[in-house]
């Protein structure tokens, strides 16, 4: 998996077509996808674009996409698995997710909700059987790599025991404010890729892109705040997601480069403690509006 991925969580589709076209003329080649975004389709025309122009080959891009809490039923798992990948329009994937370890209420609705506003969810399916369906996708040659989204240590060591084929990645939010210690030393020693998203906070100020050690660090080796917290990233052994909203922030967020020890040392000692996203409490996404 490439080091510095492009996350496709976009609210607007026209706008999900330019944003991934830029990341790919930036030089992303990691883009990672959700049935929940409701946008693959996009994504999946900007790729096409990019491959038809001879900017990149299939072959040279790393796509990844995820099933939703409501396709949790092992009988749901391929038909969702199946039409991710036709909206994409491709004929394999280099990774498919469970975007969060939470079954919802099985349908068509994916935000399903009783009358007091509550979600639905389904206590008829443990995360072992729905890990199992991900199983056979590899089995059938059309996934090359399965893994956990929004997982925490304590639901992945079962499902890391249980299952026949170990998950590859977990994607979880990670940043100096939420470093998960634990979690990527219990990954490094069982060889899963640690996959982060919200590496600049969301981009939610205050938040770790005005924090004062990243702003010190930024002018000690004159990058951007975001370029720091981005090789803070890397070179603590994650992958990244980041979501550039321009061409400039994707040019930027793909130029970063390694930061000296005494820089990393400084990161590593900042002691804020905050979660942005509620989304591996609950399997709600904070970031996806109700009923988009
Ligand atoms: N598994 C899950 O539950 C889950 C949850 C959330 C996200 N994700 C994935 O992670 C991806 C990344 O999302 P994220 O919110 O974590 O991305 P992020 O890159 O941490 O935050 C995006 C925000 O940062 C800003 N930003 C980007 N580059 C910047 C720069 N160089 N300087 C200043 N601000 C900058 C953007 O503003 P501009 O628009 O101005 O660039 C935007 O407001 C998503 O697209 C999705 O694929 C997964």
């Amino acid at each position: 998996m490439p080091a510095l991925g492009f996350g496709t969580l976009v609210g607007d589709r026209a706008v999900t077509v330019s944003a991934t076209a830029n990341a790919l003329q930036a030089g992303f080649r990691h883009f990672d996808c959700a049935e929940r975004y409701r946008n693959e389709r996009q994504v999946g025309e900007a790729l096409h674009a990019g491959i038809a122009a001879g900017w990149v080959g299939r072959e040279d891009l790393f796509v990844t996409t995820k099933l939703w809490n409501t396709n949790h039923r092992p009988d749901r798992v391929e038909p969702a698995f199946e039409a991710s990948l036709s909206r994409l329009g491709l004929d394999y994937l280099d990774l498919y997710l469970s975007h969060t370890p939470f079954a919802f209420e099985p349908g068509d609705e994916q935000d399903p909700r009783d009358e007091r506003g509550n979600i639905i969810y389904d206590h008829g399916v443990t995360l072992l059987d729905t890990w199992m369906a991900m199983e056979e996708l590899v089995n059938r040659g059309k996934c090359k790599a399965i893994g956990l989204g929004d997982i925490s240590l304590e639901k992945l060591q079962p499902i890391y025991d249980a299952a026949r084929i170990k998950p590859a990645a977990i994607q979880i939010e990670a940043h100096p404010y939420l470093p998960e210690t634990e979690l990527l030393e219990y990954c490094r020693v069982k060889g899963i890729v640690v996959l982060v998203f919200a590496p600049l906070g969301h981009g939610m100020r205050p938040g770790p892109l005005e924090d004062p050690v990243i702003l010190r660090v930024a002018a000690q080796v004159a990058k951007t705040p975001a370029q720091v917290l981005l090789a803070w990233a890397v070179q603590r052994g994650t992958a990244l997601l980041t979501t550039p909203g321009t061409a400039a922030h994707a040019h930027e967020n793909f130029d970063i480069s390694a930061l000296p020890q005494d820089a990393m040392d400084a990161i590593n000692r900042i002691e804020i403690r905050q979660r942005l996203n509620a989304v591996a409490k609950t399997g709600v996404p904070g970031f996806i509006p109700r009923g988009s």
